[in-house]
């Protein structure tokens, strides 16, 4: 009887070897005469454990991790094949408290299903979302979105609804959805591997947004340092045109929907949604000033919808069981579930995805571990480079847009990169002055120039150098950027930087005033 044995093909695993356990594997079984089938699935998310391999025993899948391909001769001797006992098994995947405790609605099928499989992905639910949509047109498709109380996840927490809602009233002979698939967020890593374990979810997700707002067209814009998630999103396309889910009348209904997928050079700014555009249109990924919206004049000047991946994978889930019962998840106005990336220096890194309202210490402790070095936790950057170091006394924050903002801090794309106390946050916010000086699109001034000087005034502080007067003039710089850039990336700098002057004041060498810590 042929064994079915899963080995992640995802981006992660890949870097850790899984191509090779792959190879071993099959090279293994046919020295044991055992004819085996190994599928290349997504990652679970448990990313310390990769590659994570799993075998279909009748008792279910029983993964082993994280397996080398040296240790698939001792893997075959103590019976993998049959689930047998071995130093690396781990048991039954789903049982695992790290995916235990999380509610996977996006993730659902992320490394259970065969990425490239049609029918694995319809045998897993796929598709009852395009059809429910298909019954209710594009008003009610709309109506279901507003009712999820969805929130874009790309950063900005802009409910979905109301930007369908402004493109589908929209006059134009051509409409477009653009995916926003650049993750630059240090710490980000949902979007690839949804792209990669789960792609047929986003071309789903993607065709409900065409159908409600009267787009024909979609393009996913990614970055060159995905070529899994590409190839992977590029062959899913393909498999959706032939089973007529793409193209001219799709799954034989009056409406028509394709898709491509296209790759950017990699530049932060250019996850930007205007800067993307442009980037789209063959252009340099410049910022461009609002209004006009991207809902009325996006893409070639037309109206578009720009959504993140997150965004646009969780509508089909939406649609199949119902704005409401997706609502139900979640606090105060941030609803539905996030797929939450932990990463840096923490013990159990990876991707949980729950409700809104789970606390940052609960993330980082309980699930990560704490720190991999085994040091406390010094403090975590919430919401990629322009988010704020949120120290261990403010972990009590719950993961909620608006209780984020209250303390100057934000959520982002969901990603936590964790610091132990070694940490040097002076240096770190030098790091951030100097990232949005390099990243710079060079639009405005406050950005372009403040950020250099930023920089400048970062060193002298860091070297001693008339300490109480630079920083007067930091702060004074980081309110102008603040105020006076044209977009995000010198608007949200300041935080990064003021979080790590406010909380870790004598870290900059001056006087302690750690306000919060008294609260
Ligand atoms: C500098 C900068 C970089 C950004 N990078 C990303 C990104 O990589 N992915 C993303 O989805 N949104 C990114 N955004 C946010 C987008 O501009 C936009 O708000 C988002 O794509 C809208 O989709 P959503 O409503 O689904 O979140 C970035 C914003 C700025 C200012
Ligand atoms: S803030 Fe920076 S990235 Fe944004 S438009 Fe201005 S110069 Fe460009």
């Amino acid at each position: 009887m042929t064994i079915r044995i899963y080995v992640p093909k995802d981006a992660c695993a890949i870097a850790c070897g899984a191509d090779e356990v792959a190879e071993a594997i099959a090279a293994a079984a046919v020295s044991a005469r055992q004819p085996v089938e190994i599928v290349r699935n997504g990652s679970r998310g448990m990313l310390w454990l990769e590659p994570m391999v799993e075998v279909v025993t009748p008792e279910g899948r029983i993964a082993y991790g994280p397996v080398e391909a040296g240790d698939v001769e001792g893997l075959f001797a103590a019976g993998f094949l049959t689930g047998g006992d071995h130093a690396l098994r781990i048991g039954k995947p789903e049982e695992h408290p790290f995916l235990a405790k999380q509610t996977r609605l996006t993730f659902a099928r992320c490394g259970i299903i065969d990425p490239a499989s049609y029918a694995d992905y319809r045998a897993h639910g796929g598709y009852k979302g395009l059809e429910r949509a298909l019954q209710l047109g594009p008003a009610e498709i709309i109506e279901e979105v507003k009712k999820s109380g969805l929130r874009g996840r790309g950063g900005a927490g802009f409910p979905t609804a109301i930007k369908w809602k402004t493109v589908a009233d929209a006059k134009a002979d051509r409409k477009y959805i653009v995916c926003n698939a650049d993750e630059g967020d240090s710490g980000t890593f949902a979007d690839r591997m949804i792209m990669e374990g789960d792609p047929f979810e986003l071309i789903e997700g993607m065709t409900i947004a065409g159908i409600a707002v009267g787009a024909t067209k979609g393009y996913v814009y990614t970055r060159s340092e995905y070529p899994h998630a590409i190839w992977a999103m590029e062959k899913a396309i393909e498999v959706a045109r032939a089973h007529g889910m793409l193209g001219v009348n799709i799954a034989g209904s009056p409406y028509s929907f394709d898709m491509e997928v296209r790759m950017g050079a990699g530049a932060y700014v250019c996850g930007e949604e205007t800067a993307l555009l442009d980037s789209l249109e063959g252009k340099r990924g410049t910022v461009r000033a609002k209004p006009p919206l991207p809902a009325h004049k996006g893409l070639f000047q037309k109206p578009t919808v720009i959504n993140n991946v997150l965004s646009l994978t969780a509508v089909p889930h939406i649609l199949a069981d119902g704005g409401e019962f997706y609502a139900n998840f979640g606090m105060g106005r941030s609803r539905g579930t996030m797929p939450i990336q932990i990463a840096g220096n923490v013990k159990f890194g990876g991707l949980f995805e729950t409700a809104f309202g789970i606390t940052l210490g609960e993330l980082i402790n309980d699930i990560g571990g704490g720190t991999a070095t085994g040091k406390p936790v010094k403090a975590a950057q919430v919401g990629g480079p322009l988010g704020a170091y949120v120290p261990t006394w403010q972990f009590d924050l719950p993961f909620d847009y608006e209780a984020f903002a209250a303390k100057d801090a934000l959520i982002g794309h969901g990603g936590i990169v964790v610091f132990d106390e070694s940490a040097d946050l002076a240096k770190m916010a030098r790091f951030a002055m100097e990232f949005c000086s390099v990243e710079s699109c060079g639009k405005c001034t406050p950005c372009r120039i403040g950020s250099t000087r930023g920089v400048e005034l970062m060193d002298k502080i860091i070297a001693g150098e008339r300490v109480e007067a630079n920083l007067a003039t930091l702060t004074d710089l980081c309110q102008t950027m603040k105020l006076g850039s044209l977009c995000a990336l010198g608007g949200f700098t300041p935080y990064p930087v003021l979080s790590a002057l406010n909380h870790f004041p004598e870290e900059f060498g001056a006087p302690p005033r750690r306000l919060e810590a008294a609260e």
